[in-house]
């Protein structure tokens, strides 16, 4: 018997090249920002600091926006697209201990994803769900220990200094920070954003 896997979703994930500087970088300009700016509503939103979505117009980010867009330039090669990325939006979340991200997709954007600044234990794991409407109609009864590609709901666990980027059109969310920690010890600090195609 032969098998095609066909309409793949493709996850990519990757490490800035220095993750202990970023972060000890990026994390007092969040954490001020979010003492400045009131928190964005969003209807994903349970809790926490949703920054304004204009981080990629501040020149104070660019060494994280230079490593999404080497990134980008490297999903652009493997998925085939052409010509060139350009940064839709971008924003800063505290998810401090009890808020959390309901299930969402991203319109009109190509890719969108997740950096991650902070995070403590059992602060919460983004989660994205199988995007085939048909393939969640009806859930079969099935063994234990299949592969990834045919689960239904895949977690990734946030790991400080990881970028992960996934098609816009696929539904994700975060859990519930559950940290047990104190203060800014127990945030979950990270950075999402929007990746659009342009001509120039
Ligand atoms: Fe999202």
């Amino acid at each position: 018997m032969n098998r095609e896997i066909l309409f793949p979703t493709p996850v990519y994930f990757k490490m800035v090249k220095d993750p202990k500087k970023m972060n000890k970088y990026l994390f007092p300009l969040i954490k001020a920002w979010s003492k400045k700016d009131k928190s964005v509503e969003k209807t994903n939103s349970g809790g926490g600091w949703h920054s304004p979505t204009n981080m990629n117009f501040k020149k104070e980010y660019k060494p994280l926006i230079d490593e999404l867009f080497a990134m980008q330039e490297e999903i652009y090669k493997d998925y085939g697209m052409q010509p060139k990325p350009g940064l839709g939006n971008m924003w800063a979340n505290i998810n401090y201990p009890g808020s959390y991200n309901k299930q969402h997709l991203h319109p009109n954007s190509q890719w969108s994803g997740v950096y991650y600044v902070k995070v403590s234990k059992n602060s919460g794991r983004l989660f994205v769900e199988d995007p085939r409407p048909g393939a969640s109609i009806t859930l079969p009864r099935r063994v234990k220990g299949l592969p990834k590609a045919l689960w239904h709901v895949v977690i990734y666990p946030a790991i400080e200094g990881q970028m992960i980027m996934f098609p816009s059109w696929l539904s994700h969310g975060v859990e519930i920070n559950e940290s047990k920690e104190k203060g800014e010890k127990g945030w979950r600090v990270s950075v999402s954003f929007n990746f659009i195609q342009i001509d120039k």
